[in-house]
């Protein structure tokens, strides 16, 4: 056979990817399906639904199953070499649910080549509406879990994080009760990642430890559903979740359907599927504890491997790591980034990023100990409902107004501070920063970053690290699944990394970011709620 190929699927919000790598890791194709302009026929917007409570977002889960024929079929037409693939695994938005009624084990197992997947499995969810990451609807349950537990850092202490709205487990417990008949009627709950898993295989594939920790009903040291946490949330939930594996598991190989209707190669084995941020960890190749990711977007995140896990009752996130069942991950968002830094430009610097830039070079290191907070969104980390922007000067007190050059400065300064303090709370200390998405060419962004941490950025374009780490995941579940053992991710994944050295840290401008640490808290602390 020619070489084999390693193929990464990513479910994410807006749509449906494929990437496929060879086992030297060079890159062999990329195909996309998006939900809102391939698939209008189910009315999404960035592929969800938004509901009129302003609170519930949902997405149909059939449009998943119709998406993942529409993409294998567009790599059909392209003549995609299927017959190479030997390894399939995959990303999926974190956190989203789908609810399976008993009748989905015969459909799935049943699969009829001739065809297409929607008609075959359309009737087999008892919700057809899929809860997502972006709903909010569920703070009631998130306080009933923390009671049942005994308080905020009591959840984070066994599950990772202290109860979020959008994590799963707060999510079925929504409809356990307020559907109880739609909860006694399902058989099996999927997360995305595992549900694309279980239509590949043909039957229910269970929940990968790395996603399954963000649901606030896994205990991330022993790896098992916490049973307190079920109980809190739903009679017989045990058994609706089934089991849980860790992430370079083989959960099942194709089935038949795919090798009939797409020519895939029937030995290829599916890998269990992970979270979009436990992949994009395996995409960065993350590996080392002190390997840091600043992903600056929408949302900047900022993630990375652990050993040891020190979750925190106030904030973020521990995941068991994708690449090592005994490492960890920790994760913070941060939800004010991209839009809060263009909002300050095209207030300050006429929306040129250069003319910011020497804007922010008019001010010294440390701003002359004013500090500023920009919160144009209510913000995650620390939790800030109220939006707007508070300045501070050197001796803290409120001023309205600061000039182009403190404010320019302000932004980023506490921007970079705050994930750094809240990195810290987690146990995430840097000793190299990989920075990735649009701001990351920003000189100005990278120079802060790498003074306020103290260590070397290193910048680089990883377009697609859910894809391309689901890939990699392919490549490292197949090979430790060949020697029946583990492989490290490092020995199954070496090769030349994309990235670069942007900047080294100035050690004087460090220490001005040290001496400012504890007033800068004492500000947070008095605006976050
Ligand atoms: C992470 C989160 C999002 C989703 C979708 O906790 O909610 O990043 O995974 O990307």
């Amino acid at each position: 056979m020619e070489q084999p190929l390693f193929l990464g699927l990513d479910l994410s919000t807006q749509g449906l990817k494929a990437l496929a790598i060879d086992d030297s890791l060079n890159v062999e194709g990329e195909y996309t399906v998006n939900f809102d302009s391939d698939l209008p026929v189910f009315e999404t917007e960035g592929g969800a639904h938004r509901h009129d409570d302003g609170v519930t977002v949902t997405a149909p889960s059939v449009m998943w199953v119709a998406a993942l024929d529409l993409l294998l079929e567009r790599m059909k037409k392209e003549s995609f070499p299927f017959e190479r693939v030997v390894a399939i695994s995959g990303s999926g938005q974190q956190h989203g649910s789908v609810w399976l009624h008993a009748s989905a084990r015969d459909a799935l197992a049943a699969l009829d080549a001739a065809l297409p997947l929607e008609e075959q499995l359309k009737d087999i969810f008892t919700l057809t509406e899929s809860p997502i990451w972006m709903d909010c609807s569920t703070k009631a349950e998130c306080k009933a879990l923390e009671d049942a537990l005994g308080g905020p850092q009591e959840v984070a202490d066994r599950t990772g994080s202290r109860a979020y709205v959008r994590f799963t487990g707060n999510q079925i417990a929504k409809v356990s009760h307020q559907q109880p008949n739609v909860y006694a009627k399902t058989d099996r709950i999927a997360l995305v990642s595992s549900f694309m898993a279980s239509l590949l295989v043909g039957t229910y594939a269970p929940i990968d430890y790395s996603d399954g920790s963000g649901m606030n009903i896994l205990d991330i040291r022993t790896k098992d559903w916490h049973t307190p946490a079920l109980d809190a949330v739903g009679e017989g939930l045990r058994e609706k979740m089934g089991g849980s594996v860790a992430s370079h598991s083989a959960v099942g190989g194709i089935h038949q359907y795919y090798v009939d209707r797409y020519g895939l190669n029937p030995e290829c084995m599916v890998i269990a599927f992970s979270g979009d941020n436990p992949n994009s960890l395996a995409g960065l190749r993350l590996q080392s504890p002190g390997d840091i990711a600043i992903s600056l977007g929408t949302s900047d995140t900022l993630f990375g491997s652990l050993s040891e896990p020190k979750p925190s009752g106030k904030e973020g996130h521990i995941f068991v790591n994708p690449v090592d069942p005994n490492l960890y991950m920790g994760m913070i968002v941060h939800q004010n980034g991209s839009l809060t830094r263009e909002f300050v430009r095209d207030a300050c610097a006429d929306g040129s990023w250069q003319r910011y830039g020497e804007l922010v070079a008019e001010s010294p290191v440390g701003n002359g100990g004013n500090v500023g907070f920009y919160i144009r969104e209510p913000e995650i980390t620390p939790t800030i409902t109220q939006t707007g922007t508070y300045r501070f000067d050197a001796d803290g007190r409120a001023v309205d107004a600061f000039d182009a050059p403190t404010e320019t400065r302000a932004l980023l300064e506490s921007q970079f501070l705050s994930l750094r303090v809240h990195a810290d709370s987690l146990g995430l200390t840097p000793r190299t920063i990989y920075a990735t998405g649009g701001a990351s060419v920003d000189k100005a962004v990278i120079r802060i970053i790498a003074d306020v941490f103290g260590t070397a950025v290193y910048t680089g374009e990883q377009p697609n690290s859910g894809s391309l780490g689901a890939a990699y995941r392919a490549l490292h579940g197949y090979r430790c699944s060949l020697s029946d053992d583990f492989v490290s991710f490092a020995d199954a994944i070496s090769g030349g990394s994309p990235f670069k050295k942007a900047a080294e840290p100035d050690m004087d401008a460090h220490a001005v970011y040290n001496a400012m640490l504890e007033k800068f808290t004492q500000l947070e602390d008095r605006i976050a709620d």
